[in-house]
């Protein structure tokens, strides 16, 4: 099953925000296939954010991941790494729709509240960046079948 890596970032620690933003992830009927809470290293921060090394938002970026605890899941689902990108909206809270997340909830740039995988790699790289295979648990909830329709393409 597909699975993406999402992190409640320290601003929905600080803000109270956790059992909500959480809350929208099970309304669309995704799967918590992994959850803890922990405080990002600066290496483990360094490791994920690798691909940013360089740009100007580098450094504020892996001063703020770290700077407190966050909430990281694994989500499973057919096509939930679109689906989870999709409820979280554009980067930049002040440009995200309503409805979405950082819509809803962020106006800051930098304070944008929540993590998302953008691809099947990376998915993939991020989730063992932060759980070991037993952690991760493959199960389907009683309401599966009337939330994804079998057979459907
Ligand atoms: P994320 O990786 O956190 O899910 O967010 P994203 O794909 O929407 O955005 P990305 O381009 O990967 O940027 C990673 C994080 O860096 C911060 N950022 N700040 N000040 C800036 O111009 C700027 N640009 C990006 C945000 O916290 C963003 O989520
Ligand atoms: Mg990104």
């Amino acid at each position: 099953m597909e699975k993406t890596l999402i992190i409640l970032k320290p601003d929905c620690t600080q803000r109270r925000v956790i059992g909500r933003i959480i809350q929208r992830f099970e309304d669309k009927g995704l799967t918590i296939a992994g959850m803890k809470l922990m405080q990002i290293s600066r290496e483990l921060a360094e490791r994920h954010y690798a691909p940013h090394k360089g740009k100007p938002f580098y450094p504020p970026l892996i001063d703020y991941i770290t700077s407190g605890p966050v909430v990281v899941l694994a989500l499973s689902g057919t096509g939930v790494i679109d689906m989870a990108r999709k409820l979280m909206g554009a980067t930049f809270g002040f440009n995200a729709e309503p409805g979405t997340i950082r819509g809803d909830f962020g106006a800051s740039k930098t304070y944008n509240l929540v993590h998302g995988s953008d691809a099947p790699e990376t998915a993939e790289t991020e989730i063992a960046l932060y759980f070991s295979p037993d952690e991760l648990l493959d199960y389907e909830t009683a309401t599966h079948s009337w939330t994804f329709k079998p057979g459907e393409s």
